[in-house]
């Protein structure tokens, strides 16, 4: 299998590594079609993207016609020799900005239809990377819905259909998750090895990859940013801090549960918590509320392991690196 390739940060260049077990489950997608469109969420900078990315090129060499757009990001690909395909998703993600982003996602969709019914494919997939910053938070649904009706009620019949939607939007679960129109999934942050592997390409000198294991909690993007920082940890978590938008009012308004949920995030799980600092935290991207199940089915990839204090992790919540972690901590000790 061909590995795409990356850039992790500028100048350093790599292939997908790891994530084997992802890729089998692409295999198998292809094998049997997803039954139901495939909703991927987890951590910010876990490797969605790079996935879907890699995951269009395993279905390419499967014999698949893909479409992968990125609307968000004006950005496509169109495996497919249907010429006129690529044209249309070319002049959609030229046009003004906003507009772009809509028509790109729900092209998309129809282009799937037209190489079906219009040119004969037997098997296809399509591919969205954060299809609900792009149609919108209450459209989510609506979204997920029309590509159900794609694998139930397609304009012909076919051999395979594939459908996959990434998102980094915490809330959005809660809006596909009220309907059985999708199977969410999580992907969690990369494996040691895989980590490992990108932190090898990384040049130039670097402390201890055990260091860099601890800081990141395996997310190739904190990896990245910690690199061009130059290693300053506090910088980014200073960063982070700011992004995040932890400013004091926040800290104090809920620093009573704060204080326990960086020791172990689970506190967040008790049954005295308010909604709304669940919501928030959700909303900004710090924490994944309501872990699944570990089975092995129920995630892409391998999941992570059920409690891992040091990285953040607990059964049912987990900060998303432990960085995260360590901007809302500096948050509460500056406050
Ligand atoms: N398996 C991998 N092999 C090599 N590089 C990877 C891999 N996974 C992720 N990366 C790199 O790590 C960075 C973050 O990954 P990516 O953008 O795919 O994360 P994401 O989950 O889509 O993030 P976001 O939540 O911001 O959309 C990127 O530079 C990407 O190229
Ligand atoms: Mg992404």
């Amino acid at each position: 299998m061909k590995r795409i390739k990356l850039e992790l940060a500028p100048g350093v260049e790599t292939e997908f590594v790891d994530r084997d077990r992802a890729l089998a489950q692409v295999e198998e997608w292809a094998e049997k079609s997803t039954r139901w469109p495939v909703v991927i969420f987890g951590p910010e900078g876990c490797g969605k993207s790079a996935f879907l990315r890699q995951a269009a090129a395993v279905l390419r060499d499967l014999g698949y016609d893909v479409v992968y757009v990125d609307p968000l990001h004006r950005f496509f690909t169109a495996h497919t020799d249907v010429d006129e395909i690529a044209r249309k998703l070319a002049d959609a993600a030229s046009e003004a900005f906003g507009i772009a982003q809509l028509k790109l996602a729900t092209l998309a969709i129809d282009a799937i239809k037209e190489l079906l019914d219009r040119w004969g494919r037997r098997r296809v997939a399509i591919l969205v990377d954060e299809a609900f910053q792009a149609v919108g938070l209450d459209k989510a649904g609506i979204y997920v819905k029309s590509l159900l009706n794609l694998i139930e009620y397609p304009p012909r019949s076919y051999d395979g259909m594939v459908a996959v939607v990434a998102t980094s939007e915490g809330l959005t679960r809660g809006e596909i998750g009220r309907h059985r129109w999708a199977e969410l999934t999580p992907m969690w942050n990369m494996p040691r090895e895989g980590l490992h592997q990108l932190y090898e390409r990384i040049p130039g000198p670097k402390p201890p990859f055990e260091d860099v294991w601890r800081w990141t909690g395996g997310n190739p993007e904190m990896l990245a940013r910690l690199y061009k920082a130059g290693w300053d940890v506090e910088e980014v978590v200073l960063h982070l801090m700011q992004n995040k938008k932890l400013s004091a009012e926040f800290v104090r308004r809920w620093g009573r549960w704060l204080v326990e949920a960086v020791e172990d995030p689970e506190a967040l799980w008790a049954g005295d918590v308010p909604e709304e600092l669940v919501r928030e935290l959700e909303a900004r991207n710090l924490v994944v509320y309501n872990m699944y199940d570990r089975r092995p089915s129920f995630w892409v990839d391998r999941p992570p392991p059920e409690r891992d204090l040091e990285l953040g992790i607990g059964k049912h919540v987990a900060w998303q690196t432990p960085i995260h972690r360590e901007a809302v901590r500096r948050a509460l000790r500056e406050t």
